[in-house]
């Protein structure tokens, strides 16, 4: 390793925070970050944008609730909210001036990480939208869902050869206990780059909710720690059914029906493998067809 990555090595891992962006990996927004700077494109495309991609929706929500943009001290966890408070030239400038994966990387690849945070997103928003109690809309779960791993974008970001190792995990299990410095590095990114408190927390503790002492992020982490056990593809719908599975107990917390879960549990894994077919599909360069299952415009789209 030489000087320049060991430096880097050093600042990742006790300042994650001076990350000041990192590589989109949402096709989606990858279409907007190769348009001519004097293209605009619509708000419809710039949305799906931001709500699809893990560093474009962290770094947008939080400058949103910057210092900077937020005069009226309101919060704000929507990416339509955050377009608008913060405006369509600095949401354009945040993709153009995002840099590209390490060279090493190839997009294809990453997509199972794509895939991974847009299955989660999926889950969360759709428990979201069916639980009485849930104290966020359906849309804020969505966007702190899509965040969760960011930790792992950064890994990637400064050390590309990290990415064998997260992708073993994405395709096993991720919650083993020697997994904790991607929480520790999103937490960091979303606190230096002014996420909300229940964002910063639940990012920090998506794999342990039960850290959580503040109850509205302990039922976001809640939601996104049932999520991702939900979808390994080893957990079997009959244990789920069964309550004999690790996030038996979130799920009595959160009062989420079993019913519900193996419903979500169907849309999250068909919106995970539509998410590697697009990823991967031929001609992945050219125009963007309406896809079946990745509406995450509003609440009720399902
Ligand atoms: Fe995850
Ligand atoms: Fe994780």
């Amino acid at each position: 390793m030489d000087t320049k990555s060991k430096y880097q090595s050093f600042l990742i891992q006790y300042h994650a925070g001076v990350a000041r962006d990192l590589p989109i990996i949402s096709p989606f927004a990858r279409e907007l970050w190769r348009l001519p700077r004097t293209r605009t494109p619509s708000i419809e495309a710039l949305t799906r944008a931001f709500q699809t991609d893990p560093f474009l929706a962290a770094k947008l929500t939080g400058a949103s609730n910057s210092v900077f943009f937020a005069h009226d001290h309101f919060i704000v966890l929507t990416v339509p909210e955050a377009i608008r408070r913060v405006g369509v030239r600095y949401a354009m400038n945040l993709i153009s001036e995002a840099p590209p994966l390490p060279p090493s990387l190839d997009p294809g690849e990453v997509a199972v990480l794509w895939a991974h945070c847009m299955a989660v997103a999926d889950a969360a928003k759709l428990m979201a939208a069916n639980l009485p109690s849930a104290p966020f809309a359906p849309e804020v779960a969505h966007l702190v869902a899509i965040i969760h791993d960011i930790g792992y974008l950064l890994q990637i970001s400064y050390s590309p050869n990290t990415w064998d190792d997260i992708l073993a995990r994405l395709e096993r299990e991720e919650s083993h206990t020697d997994n904790a410095p991607h929480q520790l590095q999103g937490e960091e990114l979303a606190k230096f780059w002014s996420l909300p408190l229940a964002a910063v927390e639940a990012i920090k503790s998506h794999h342990e909710p039960n850290r959580c002492s503040d109850p509205h992020a302990r039922w976001l982490s809640g939601i996104i720690a049932i999520s991702e056990v939900l979808l390994q593809r080893n957990s079997e719908p009959r244990q789920i059914e069964a309550d004999e599975w690790s996030a038996a107990t979130m799920r009595k917390e959160l009062n989420v029906s079993r019913e519900l879960l193996l419903q979500v549990r169907e849309h999250a894994l068909q919106v995970h493998d539509e998410c590697m077919r697009y990823a991967h599909r031929p001609g992945a360069d050219g125009v963007v067809p309406r896809l079946q299952l990745i509406r995450t415009g509003g609440d009720n789209d399902e």
